[in-house]
């Protein structure tokens, strides 16, 4: 600007004296007019132009510097103190976009990683956040997010939660939030949504869970209750209707009756009180309060004491059972021998109760490096294939009436398998309806330290 100004007045002073019309003096003043101009345009320059330059690289320099640092302030004049205030809205305002910054990302981390799913979509049922675990749930892709609407998405899932659905649930309940469910492929989902209204946006926010575990719990919890009721109504109802009739018709039966009816009545207490035995070990194994007294022990000494404490059960009934393991020295493996020894009692009754009479049981083991199997099969009535799975379920049975004539509650290859677990063990049963069945329990042996064998 001051190049220009002094440019212009030289300029004109150069017209006048070309023209020619004018004397020295004149030359003169009019040279001293030029050069006070000039002075003036170098005064104004300086007041001006060098602070508008200065105020304009100080902006450039707030706008471009988000670090803490201050702008100096060198005079107090009205442009310097404007580019001092300026320089301070910046640091403000970089502050304000830093905290929102810092607001935004900790939500979306938070909102990252919560299992459940949450999504946000406006009043139209355009997604404006789906955090990892809904587009996960929902099976939705970034394209989906972009491009589809609400209804679209759900519509796959449930065609009662499109979001006019939504609306008019908010519009008629009184709490903070609407509590919904669907089923998808085998699963149930916990729909939890209300209304949201911020200065940017206003529609639905909509949380999504996966109960299907929770509900499996909750199935198997009051299907257990049903079953423990029912197995102790039985044998209660029996024992109440014979107690009553040795009671009211005491004298009329003779002596040979009234036993057998005793006979019964201790029959029933025993299936209770086997019952009752059952769901306390049951509750002790989910709670891990059962206590294991494990300790080197001999498992073939274990086996030939079951085989024959099964001996007399056997030979009523007919039936041949074998020990076919024919080693003589004892292999050690490290268990609770009382509970290895129930899991043997159970297996061995069961092929007794599900063999008919005059049939074969075998009970064999093989010795591994480092496990033994044991192997107890028979020849009876078998387990259709399709119920195999199903046998280690609580209160199953294949068929509930004979098995509970023969004093099952079901409750022997559950509590068997979390026995043979706690022992790092593995159980597995093969059978063929009509020709017999086959279960294999396999232990690990103690490992060898060093030279030294443990046992
Ligand atoms: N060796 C087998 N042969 C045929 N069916 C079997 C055999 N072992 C088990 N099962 C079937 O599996 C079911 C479950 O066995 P489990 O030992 O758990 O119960 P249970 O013998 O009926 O009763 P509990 O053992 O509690 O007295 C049995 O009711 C029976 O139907
Ligand atoms: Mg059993």
């Amino acid at each position: 600007m001051f190049v220009s100004i002094v440019t212009l007045q030289a300029f004109s002073l150069l017209i006048v004296l070309f023209l020619g019309k004018i004397n020295i003096a004149q030359i003169i003043a009019a040279s001293a007019a030029v050069f006070v101009s000039i002075g003036i345009s170098v005064l104004l320059s300086k007041l001006i132009t060098q602070p508008m330059n200065e105020l304009d690289s100080m902006i450039e320099h707030a706008m471009g510097d988000e670090s803490d640092d201050r702008l100096e302030l060198r005079s107090f004049d009205e442009i310097n103190k404007l580019a001092y205030d300026l320089d301070l809205l910046c640091h403000k305002y970089f502050e304000i976009v830093a905290e929102n910054d810092y607001g935004n990302k900790k939500l979306q981390t938070l909102l990252e990683y919560v299992t459940d799913g949450v999504i946000a979509i406006d009043q139209e049922g355009r997604f404006i956040h789906a955090n990892s675990a809904a587009m996960n749930l929902l099976g939705l892709k970034e394209y989906d997010i972009a491009y589809h609407r609400y209804d679209d998405v759900i519509e796959h899932f449930s065609e009662e939660l499109r979001l006019a659905d939504l609306y008019r649930a908010i519009s008629t309940s009184t709490g903070l939030y609407v509590e919904d469910s669907f089923n998808y492929a085998g699963a149930t989902y916990l729909i939890r949504f209300g209304e949201f209204t911020s200065e940017a946006h206003s529609g639905i926010i909509i949380v999504i869970q996966d109960v299907t575990e929770r509900q499996r719990l909750d199935d198997m919890q009051n299907d257990f209750v049903g079953n423990v009721s029912h197995e102790l109504k039985t044998p209660i109802t029996t024992i109440k209707s014979y107690v009553e009739t040795l009671i009211d018709g005491g004298d009329e039966l003779d002596q040979e009756m009234k036993d057998e009816f005793i006979e019964i009545i201790e029959s029933e207490v025993d299936r209770m009180s086997r019952l009752v035995r059952d769901l306390l070990q049951l509750t002790r194994l989910d709670y891990k309060q059962q206590k294991w007294y494990k300790s080197k022990a001999d498992i073939v000494q274990l086996i030939k004491v079951c085989v024959k404490k099964m001996e007399y059960n056997v030979k009523a009934k007919d039936q041949v059972l074998n020990m076919l393991y024919v080693g003589e020295s004892p292999i050690f493996i490290d268990m609770d021998s009382d509970q290895i020894e129930r899991v043997l009692q159970n297996l061995l009754s069961n092929a007794f109760k599900y063999t008919p009479e005059h049939g074969r049981i075998d009970i064999d083991l093989v010795e591994y490096e480092d496990a033994v199997e044991i192997i107890v099969s028979d020849n009876g009535i078998g387990i259709p294939e399709a119920d195999i799975p199903r046998v280690f379920e609580r209160f199953f049975r294949v068929d509930k009436a004979r098995s509970r004539e023969l004093g099952g509650t079901g409750l022997g290859l559950s509590i068997t398998k979390q026995i043979i677990e706690e022992h790092n063990g593995t159980i597995e049963i093969k059978s063929s309806l009509g020709s017999g069945t086959r279960v294999m329990i396999l232990l690990p042996k103690p490992r060898l330290r060093g030279k030294h064998c443990i046992n």
